[in-house]
């Protein structure tokens, strides 16, 4: 083996070596051999962490196809302008708090604090919006809400002993995260209604049985991603009650919340009926704002005892644990989020007045051209969520990448199925229709073109097939 002080030689003596051309034999192995990905973290052997690129990469190669997969908010009301004045309106905010134009200028352009700078709006918002009330040191702002997701799942392993409890199916951000930070998720099944209490007791009884320690149940209460269920506020007490008896925190994840139907019942958050700081708030500006801002937030207002017998808030330990991950999430982007909360006196609500109407719209149309397609199909069937993104539709055959690759090439549409949200074999009959970027036209074109999916799969079985379609070239 070269030395690397001989290696660095690029010209002179007997060891000249050039750059980037090494000698047989003479550079570590990892330069030339691949590296071996069981000597990788684990998590980048785990299939849920290809999720997501699989199915944008899909999504990128059928740019033509009706685009029921993605979950993202409508283009249609973004404005470059838009984010010049929500800057400005930030720092006439700062200015008008008494900040000098130099400490304005810093507050944009430097390092800033780790816990965020718009805390004391988010707080606004949490208060205006959702009836929350916190304290903005208990916010963390985050590099969206999947860094939040991250920070609290690797605070709370501390050793093999911990799993994290979710109800299924979940989000694949969750599980990617829990699979970064070597906490193995256990699997709670949601039922139809989205939580059923007698499941989710034995599955903490087993788990504890097994010598293991549920460190909390992520649970997403609102048009939860993918299955649309929502809790009523019955479930929800019930499950504040069930997480105080088995000491257990909840994590509530509610991206989609804000999006409910103007006429449907508002049911308040989790976190609004806690009463106990048993749950930890995860929240994002990605389909209330923009995604491109990647500003999310965590509120951990839970206590927490340091050695020495300090209280600190569980807060500041994820700040700890950002400021060598992210370090802080760019003061740019949270002062255009900031500036657009101020624009709308904090209420998300009310500045996503047009993209609620658009996807309450697109939720009764796909509702309505479902019931029209589909209503008469033996073993197709489908939930009405009263909002937010996301329809469940079950159908009698298998649904899988396969199928997904096959539909968007010869028929033009996507879709995500449903088994990249369970651990195991679940939802393998199942398929995801998001209803958020797709516009009306689109809509009914889609769900032709899905129908004559779901009707060539049901006659190949019919005639005794594998369900499987002939390919046409191309
Ligand atoms: C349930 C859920 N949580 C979190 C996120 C991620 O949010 P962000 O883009 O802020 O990281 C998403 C995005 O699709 C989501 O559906």
């Amino acid at each position: 083996m070269t030395s690397a002080v001989t290696r660095g030689h690029a010209h002179g003596g007997d060891a000249v070596r050039i750059f980037g051309q090494p000698e047989t034999g003479s550079y570590p192995m990892a330069a030339r051999e691949p590296l071996n990905v069981g000597l990788l973290h684990a998590s980048l052997s785990d299939p849920a962490m290809s999720s997501m690129n699989f199915l944008n990469e899909i999504a990128g190669r059928y740019p033509g196809a009706v685009p029921f997969a993605a979950g993202r908010p409508v283009e249609e009301f973004f404005d470059v302008a838009d984010l010049h004045r929500y800057l400005d309106v930030f720092c006439s905010y700062l200015l008008g708090l008494g900040r000098t134009p130099e400490e304005v200028r810093r507050c944009l352009f430097q390092y800033s604090r780790t816990k965020g700078i718009i805390n004391d709006l988010v707080a606004r918002h949490l208060a205006v919006d959702e009836d929350i009330d916190v304290d903005p040191e208990s916010i963390v702002v985050t590099v969206g809400c999947q860094e939040a997701m991250f920070l609290a799942v690797r605070a709370l392993r501390f050793s093999e002993r911990d799993v994290l409890l979710a109800i299924s199916p979940t989000y694949v951000g969750l599980v990617g995260a829990a699979s970064i930070a070597d906490l193995p998720i256990v699997p709670v099944p949601g039922g139809p209604r989205g939580l059923d209490p007698d499941a989710l007791r034995a599955r903490i009884r087993a788990v504890v049985g097994q010598g293991l320690r549920p460190r909390g149940l992520y649970i997403m209460p609102d048009f939860a991603n993918p299955s649309g269920v929502s809790l009523g506020t019955d479930q929800r007490r019930r499950l504040l009650e069930i997480a105080e008896q088995e000491d257990l925190l909840l994590l509530e994840d509610n991206p989609y919340g804000i999006f409910a139907a103007d006429d449907a019942p508002r049911v308040p958050s989790l976190k609004a009926l806690d009463r106990d700081r048993r749950v930890i708030y995860l929240g994002t500006f990605a389909k209330s704002a923009l995604p491109g801002a990647r500003v999310g937030y965590v509120v951990a207002d839970q206590r927490v005892r340091d050695r020495t017998g300090h209280t600190t808030l569980f807060a500041d330990e994820l700040s700890k644990i950002k400021s060598m991950l992210t370090v802080n999430t760019s003061p740019i982007t949270q002062a255009i989020i900031g500036g657009r909360l101020l624009e709308y006196d904090c209420s998300v609500r009310r500045a996503n007045s047009r993209e609620r109407a658009h996807y309450a719209a697109n939720m009764r149309a796909v509702l309505a051209g479902l019931k029209q397609r589909f209503s008469a199909v033996d073993g197709v069937d489908w939930n009405t969520p009263s909002g937010g993104f996301f329809v469940v539709m079950s159908v009698p055959f298998t649904v899988d990448d396969a199928l997904l690759e096959i539909s968007a090439r010869d028929y033009g549409v996507l879709w995500t199925p449903m088994c990249h949200f369970y651990e195991g074999d679940g939802g393998a009959t199942a398929l995801r229709l998001s209803c958020s970027v797709v516009g009306p036209e689109q809509i009914d074109e889609g769900l032709d073109r899905l129908a004559a999916l779901v009707r060539d799969m049901a006659q190949r079985r019919r005639s005794g097939g594998d369900g499987l379609i002939p390919t046409s070239p191309g």
